[in-house]
Parts: structure tokens; C-alpha cells; sequence
């Protein structure tokens, strides 16, 4: 009887929610990157990447050390309920380059996809651009009638792993503002979403995603909770030394978008998601040109590339309508156009338009959810509101990155226009193989720019 009005007097002092660790300091690893103007001329900014929350220790209270969350399970005491958890965990500054295997120079980032630290393993990372001079928001990039430039080395990234450089419709502050639950924000890393609607986020809208959390069969350190994290993607960059693709991929939601059962789109309720998770797709190989990119290819993977991408409208104005979305390469002061489609049936597009789209959808008999939740103007729409650049490097548990660099879906013929996508075998990309197999494997961006048509790339 006075315990339970005991804790009726604490409980509102300690609802203060998914709190900050004090064990370790959060320092943002310093990146810089250039905003240019037409003509050329770039102006150099200071900046800072931020670790997602997903990859932090959870614990109990401040300064404690008692998990809440441990390897892919929720200890059900602390986090009795999503509210309750987020009450009483708080997640941690990181080590970036001891645990993480994080570091920049300049304007590099470097992610390392497995590090060995003192307790243990960490497997990939996911990093957010901080928006210059500030700790606590996200960079804003509207992307309409400009242009988006970086350097990427894929040469280390073999079968099944995927450097990935890309932009989603987050909160700018990371949800802080709007969920009082939420203490950490972007310092921290949170607010993440994308147009897989993704389960396996550990806080959402202020609050765990404690319920119904299954841990994953096969990661030892994930698992998918009842809600999704849907929100616009507008993917610059999916790539290995093998194959490469970029694809946006429309929402019928503005913004982070919390889901529960069938518009979040799990399973066989794929198409009935609130976002498109399939995307409209341009990966060389797959649109016909098998030597266009790779190791030794036209756009050659040994070697540092330069990646152009332009976000054409359609009156030339940053207002309105987006139309193309087209890609450059430069390499050896060498600027190479984008390879042209070369599958019998379709006309030799180079960059992706809503024709494009419908085209390459119906000769390869995908579903175009793409074009049903609105196409280029409705990932323009998201554009136009603003969205964080995402890098990370993964391996995919769930199909093994075939979608990217080799056959897929399985149950088609290979010889099926649209079916092969790179030359890796179908046995490929289980992420324990790539795991003990490509240990040393890293992802390198950098020399980011960002500006108006034609201003931030030169032969
Ligand atoms: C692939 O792209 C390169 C460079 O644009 C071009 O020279 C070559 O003819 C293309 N091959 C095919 C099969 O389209």
C-alpha cells in the first residue's frame, strides 16, 4: 500500500522519456561539404555525422549499466510497455570508430561493416549529415532542380554487401519536438524511416517498439517490433563492386509515418503499404548493359568514382514538378553519361521518368506501385518538404542483396528480361558469409556537393 503511493509520487518526476546516457560523451565526427553555385564556385561547410539510435546501448536510467535491450531482446521488466521503456532507458554517446568503425577525414567518410570492439561485434552502421554549426538537427536538402554530387570506393565491397547513399523524409530534429518521449533527438540519431516501412526500429515516435518484438532468426542483434517507420526514399546510391541502382520510391504519408498491420506492407500484403516499397529502379546491368559498371567496367570499381545526380523539373524552377532524375559518372577527369536501356521493348532511356518507369514495369511484369502512389511528382512533393542524407552499409538478411547483384526474385527464370541484375551467384549474400568472408569490407563517401544544375562536377 505505501510502495504503490510511493511510486505514484515518483512516476511523474521519472516520466521524462527515452533519456540521454551520461557514460560516454556524444562527439560528432567532423565531415565537411560543399554547397556550390551556378557558375562552380563551392563554399566549403563544417559539419558532422550522427549515428542512428538503433546501433546505441539502451540502458537503465542515466548513468546506469543494466541492459534494456540485449543482443535482440527487450528485458521485459524495464520495458514492461513502449511508454514505461522509453521512461526508463536511455541510449548512449558512441564510440564511433572503436565500436562503430566510423571515422572521416575531411570530407571522407569511411564505414567499416564489421569491427571487433572490447564487447564484442559490430556488424554495419547508419550515419545522418548534421546540418552545419548545430547538434541537435539534421541537414534539410531540397532536392528539385538541383543537382547532388559525391565521390564513392566501392572497391571494397564485394557480393551481398550494399554501400548505400540516400535520402529520407525524417524529421528534422529527429521527433524530439514532437514527441515528448523522446529526449535524445537528432544528437542521438533518432526518427529514422524509409519506404520499407522497416519493424526492426527500437524507438519510434517517442516510445520502444516493444510490442509483439520478435527477434530475428538469423541477426543476433535485430529483431521487428508491431510498428513500421514508413516515410519518402529517394535511394541516390545502392551499390557493391558489382552492380549499382538508384531509385526514389513514393508514400502516400508525409513525412514519418508510424504503422501498424496491413499498410505497413509485410509479406504478401506487400503492395498494400502505405509506401512504394519495390521503387522505380535504374540499375545499368539490368536495363541491358552488362559492362556498363563493375570491376574493370566502363565505370570502373577498382578505382574512386565521382557520382552525379540531377533532379530535373519541369519549368526549370525549384517549385516545380519533378520530371527526371538522370545520373553522370566522373572518373579519370573522364564525365560519363549514364548508360542507355537496351532491353528489347523498351525505348533507350537514360535516367528515370514516369515512361521510364511504366516501360520498364510493364516489360518486366513488376508491379508499378511506383506510378499508382503518384511517381516523380509525388517524390518530388517530399522533395520539396525536405529530406536527410543517409549513408550506411549493410548485408540484407532477409532476400541477401540479390535484388542488387544477382538474380532475383528466385522463382523466375533468369533469362527473363529484368531478372538478372549482376553477376553474383544466387548463393551468394548471406550475411554470415558475408560477415566471415569480407570482414575487411568498407564503404568510402565523400566529397559531397550540392547545388544548382551543372555547378558541382567538371571533367
Ligand atoms: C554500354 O555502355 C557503354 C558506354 O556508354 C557503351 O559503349 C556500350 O556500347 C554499352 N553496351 C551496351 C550493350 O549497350
Amino acid at each position: 500500500m505505501l510502495s504503490s503511493v510511493i511510486l505514484g509520487l515518483l512516476l511523474p518526476l521519472l516520466s521524462s522519456a527515452q533519456l540521454v546516457g551520461t557514460n560516454t560523451p556524444e562527439q560528432h565526427p567532423s565531415i565537411s561539404f560543399a554547397t556550390c553555385s551556378t557558375g562552380g564556385s563551392c563554399t566549403v561547410q563544417q559539419s558532422s555525422v550522427v549515428l542512428d539510435s538503433n546501433w546505441r546501448w539502451a540502458h537503465q536510467g542515466t548513468s546506469g549499466s543494466t541492459n534494456c535491450y540485449t543482443g535482440n531482446a527487450w528485458d521485459s521488466n524495464i520495458c514492461s510497455s513502449p511508454s514505461a521503456c522509453a521512461s526508463n532507458c536511455a541510449i548512449e554517446g558512441a564510440d564511433y570508430s572503436g565500436t562503430y568503425g566510423i571515422s572521416t577525414s575531411g570530407g571522407d567518410l569511411t564505414l567499416k561493416f564489421v569491427t571487433q570492439h572490447q564487447y564484442g561485434k559490430n556488424v554495419g552502421s547508419r550515419v545522418y549529415l548534421m546540418q552545419p554549426g548545430s547538434n541537435e538537427k539534421y541537414q534539410i536538402f531540397k532536392l528539385k532542380n538541383k543537382e547532388f554530387t559525391f565521390d564513392a570506393d566501392v572497391s571494397k565491397m564485394g557480393c551481398g554487401l550494399n554501400g548505400a547513399l540516400y535520402f529520407v523524409e525524417m524529421p528534422e530534429d529527429g521527433g524530439k519536438g514532437a514527441f515528448s518521449g523522446n529526449k535524445a533527438g537528432a544528437k542521438y540519431g533518432t526518427g529514422y524511416c524509409d519506404a520499407q516501412c522497416p519493424h526492426d526500429l527500437k524507438w519510434i515516435n517517442g516510445e520502444a517498439n516493444v510490442l509483439d518484438w520478435q527477434p530475428s532468426a538469423t541477426d543476433p542483434n535485430s529483431g521487428t517490433g508491431r510498428y513500421g517507420a514508413c516515410c519518402a526514399e529517394m535511394d541516390i546510391w545502392e551499390a557493391n563492386s558489382i552492380a549499382t541502382a538508384f531509385t526514389p520510391h513514393t508514400c502516400s504519408k508525409e513525412g514519418l509515418y508510424r504503422c501498424e498491420g496491413t499498410e505497413c506492407g509485410d509479406g504478401a500484403e506487400r503492395y498494400q503499404s502505405v509506401c512504394d516499397k519495390d521503387g522505380c529502379d535504374f540499375n545499368s546491368y539490368r536495363m541491358g548493359n552488362t559492362s556498363f559498371y563493375g570491376p574493370n567496367g566502363v565505370v570502373n570499381t577498382n578505382a574512386r568514382m565521382t557520382v552525379v545526380t540531377q533532379f530535373i523539373t519541369t519549368d526549370g524552377t525549384d517549385t516545380g514538378a519533378l520530371k527526371e532524375i538522370r545520373r553522370l559518372y566522373v572518373q579519370n577527369g573522364q564525365v560519363i553519361q549514364n548508360s542507355k536501356v537496351n532491353i528489347p521493348g523498351m525505348t533507350a532511356y537514360d535516367s528515370i521518368t514516369d515512361e521510364f518507369c511504366v516501360d520498364q514495369k510493364n516489360v518486366f511484369q513488376d508491379n508499378n506501385a511506383y506510378i499508382q502512389k503518384g511517381g516523380n511528382k509525388v517524390m518530388g512533393d517530399a522533395m520539396e518538404r525536405g529530406m536527410v542524407l543517409v549513408m550506411s552499409i549493410w548485408a540484407d538478411h532477409a532476400a541477401h542483396m540479390l535484388w542488387l547483384d544477382s538474380s532475383y526474385p528466385l522463382d523466375r527464370p533468369e533469362s527473363q528480361p529484368g531478372v538478372k541484375r549482376g553477376t553474383c551467384p544466387t548463393s551468394s549474400g548471406d550475411p554470415k558469409d558475408v560477415e566471415s568472408q569480407q570482414a575487411n569490407a568498407q564503404a568510402v563517401f565523400g566529397g559531397i556537393k550540392f547545388g544548382p544544375i551543372g555547378s558541382t562536377f567538371r571533367a
